[in-house]
């Protein structure tokens, strides 16, 4: 079965709406592998986003997701990459179709409330940036 890795970014939590985001992402079939609550460093956020470090809003990423505490978990489900990428919208919230995540709650293109890995081996490369394989439990339906 699949992985995927997210973050509820700092946004999320500042709206608290860990718990709204999390309901949902359950609700949808995802499951919870592994969760923490942590602060990025800037080194750490740039990191992560090492693949947009020659954009133009790159410092005002890594600014933004070093801002405050952010949720990152693994979940688990059938096809979990694409269909998390639909569920939780597009990039810009305003083109986000109605319904997801972003569109519901993302205020713009650079606070959009939550991530989701691109493809199967950039979410094992980010599983790995966040947590060890102790961390990761097994959480069957
Ligand atoms: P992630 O799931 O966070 O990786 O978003 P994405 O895959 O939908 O978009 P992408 O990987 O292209 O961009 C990564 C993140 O950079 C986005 O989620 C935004 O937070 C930010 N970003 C992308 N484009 C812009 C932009 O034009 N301006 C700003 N400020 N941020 C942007
Ligand atoms: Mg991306």
């Amino acid at each position: 079965v699949e992985r995927t890795l997210t973050i509820l970014k700092p946004d999320c939590v500042r709206k608290n709406l860990i718990g709204e985001v999390t309901r949902r992402i359950q609700e949808a079939g995802f499951r919870i592998v592994a969760m923490k609550m942590t602060r990025l460093t800037k080194d750490t956020a740039g990191g992560f986003y090492a693949v947009h470090k020659e954009r133009p809003f790159f410092d005002e990423l890594v600014e933004f997701m070093s801002s405050g505490p952010c949720v990152p978990m693994i979940l688990e489900k059938e096809n979990a990459i694409k269909d998390f990428r639909e569920f939780i919208g597009a990039t810009d919230p305003s083109e986000a179709e109605e319904g997801t995540i972003r569109a519901d709650f993302a205020d713009s293109v650079g606070e959009n409330i939550i991530h989701g890995s691109d493809s199967v081996e950039n979410g094992k490369k980010e599983a790995a940036y966040f947590f060890s394989e102790a961390e990761v439990v097994a959480n069957k339906a």
